[in-house]
């Protein structure tokens, strides 16, 4: 254990599987009160990982689902600490072809929601004189891809949703950051399914050259949500294995192979 969150309330959504499974998990090892949000849970996990978490069916998208959870967690702890909005959803595709449904439903989950869940969480905060909000944008919210202008846009939004909110809370002692993972194999990707040559390529764009995990993710959002990031506010905090760092980092590897 590296950081104690015991006593405190930490809500993470989209908190079922992928990476944000792999936050919950750790806020249970840091000895949270942890409530997990999502569309729907695997009832094989009762008594798996996910035990002793409070679960929560949530829609992001929905104001009265939002507001029923929050409700739900306010009556029965009576504080929130932490949210971490982690929920979102993958739109992939072309402009010239691309359903506006799914456009809207990527901004629906991915802006909306992270926006409804801020919201709702923001009394509870302000009451307490403190709290952290941490929000899931990606590498994709900076490094623009072909097929990814929904997604990305989506992204860039939520970082600068951060900024703005970061300052309106800034009299309350709450911050508000957001991370930018790389790249995580989850059923929102499929990476690991991609055949081996693919799977090279993607991995040539990162100076770590591995694929991220969700307790990569989970390090930075648990420092974020601790006091030790109590002076660090509106930031957008790169944990990606280096998708920032050169253009062609597949370069040193094949030096450092030599
Ligand atoms: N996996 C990656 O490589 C990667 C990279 C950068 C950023 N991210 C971001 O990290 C977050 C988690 O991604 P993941 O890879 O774990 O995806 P995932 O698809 O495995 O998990 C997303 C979770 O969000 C939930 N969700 C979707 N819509 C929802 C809604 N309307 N209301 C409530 N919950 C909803 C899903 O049910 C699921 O449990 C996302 O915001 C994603 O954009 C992921």
């Amino acid at each position: 254990m590296l950081i104690d969150f015991a006593g405190q309330v930490v809500i993470v959504s989209g908190g079922g599987r992928g990476i944000g499974r792999g936050l919950v998990e750790r806020f249970v090892a840091e000895n949270a009160t942890v409530v997990a949000l999502d569309l729907a849970f695997d009832d094989q996990d009762d008594d798996g990982a996910l035990a002793g978490v409070r679960k929560l069916q949530c829609d992001v998208t929905d104001t009265a689902s939002v507001r029923a959870a929050i409700d739900a967690v306010e009556s029965e702890f009576g504080r929130i600490d932490v949210l971490v909005n982690n929920a979102g959803i993958n739109v992939e595709g072309e402009v010239e072809s691309l359903d506006p449904a799914r456009w809207r439903a990527c901004f629906d989950v991915n802006v909306f929601g992270v926006f409804a869940l801020s919201q709702a969480v923001i009394p509870a905060m302000k009451r307490a004189g403190r709290g952290r909000i941490v929000n899931a944008a990606s590498f994709a919210a900076i490094i623009p891809s072909v097929g990814a202008a929904a997604y990305g846009a989506s992204k860039a939004a939520v970082v600068q949703f951060t900024r703005v909110l970061a300052s309106e809370l800034g009299p309350w002692n709450i911050t508000v950051n957001a991370y930018a993972p790389g790249m995580i194999p989850t059923a929102m990707n499929g990476f690991a399914d991609l055949p081996e040559a693919r799977q090279n390529r993607l991995l040539d764009t990162l100076s770590l050259r591995r694929w991220e995990r969700p307790e990569d993710v989970a390090d930075l959002v648990c420092f974020l949500a601790s006091d030790y990031a109590g002076y660090l506010t509106g930031a957008l905090i790169d944990v990606s294995g280096g998708k920032f760092a050169t253009q062609m980092p597949n370069v040193a590897h094949e030096r450092a192979a030599l």
